[in-house]
């Protein structure tokens, strides 16, 4: 029986998950209903590839605790509202095995364990932690890759503005090939021309509350 099958199963991954985002916001509000868009948005990108249900409930909630390990990172380094030092940049890092090793400790979180700890990898291997690349990276991580970029670079940071939509368009197709799957950014790319552009007008995803009601909604 997979997860999705059992609501037992299913219910209890995803309260503990959206008990353990509600942690990391309050530590960080800053990127308060960053971990929620990424998830909606993965969420619609998976279904975009077909993937097997396992692998889409997976995607999901890997998604939505991509960055959970962000909790072990102390806010002098977190929050702080000027660039990272080489050395505060190198802790930073760590969140993506300070992720894995939180969502270990639960058998019902250990199915999202791919987007948490390689969602910083790159398809020319320069990414971190391993350095994987190609094929090597597993799918459901270079989606949450993908989408976790877009967001981050459309939203506004301590320190740094938020490119528009279309600029941040622009950057994950240049940047295919190199840091982001090709296949995942032509997907994203027509799932984003699908939802942001409607009687030519380009609109966002939608509110962070709009998002909290939604999730609690059609999750199932
Ligand atoms: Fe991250």
């Amino acid at each position: 029986m997979n997860q999705r099958s059992d609501p037992k199963i299913n219910n209890s991954y995803y309260e503990v998950a959206k008990s353990l985002i509600h942690a990391l916001e309050l530590k960080d509000p800053y990127t308060s209903g960053h971990s929620y868009r990424v998830y909606k948005m993965s969420k619609d990108l998976g279904k975009l590839f077909s993937l097997p249900e396992q692998l889409q409930v997976s995607l999901e909630g890997g998604a939505l605790l991509h960055d959970i390990g962000k909790i072990g990172i102390r806010d002098a380094i977190l929050l702080k509202p000027a660039s990272l030092t080489m050395d505060e940049f190198r802790i930073m890092k760590t969140h993506v095995v300070l992720g894995a090793d939180i969502i270990s400790q639960s058998d019902s979180l250990k199915h999202c364990l791919e987007p948490v700890l390689f969602h910083h990898e790159r398809i020319d291997g320069k990414g971190y932690p391993h350095g994987l690349s190609g094929e090597d990276i597993p799918l459901i991580a270079k989606i949450t890759c993908v989408v976790d970029s877009y967001d981050a670079m459309t939203t506004n940071r301590i320190y740094t503005p938020a490119k528009t939509p279309e600029e941040a368009m622009a950057e994950l197709k240049r940047c295919a090939g190199t840091q982001f799957d090709t296949e995942v950014v032509e997907a994203f790319t027509e799932w984003w021309q699908s939802k942001f552009i409607i009687n030519d007008q380009i609109i966002g995803v939608c509110s962070t509350e709009e998002l909290k009601l939604n999730l609690n909604q059609c999750h199932s």
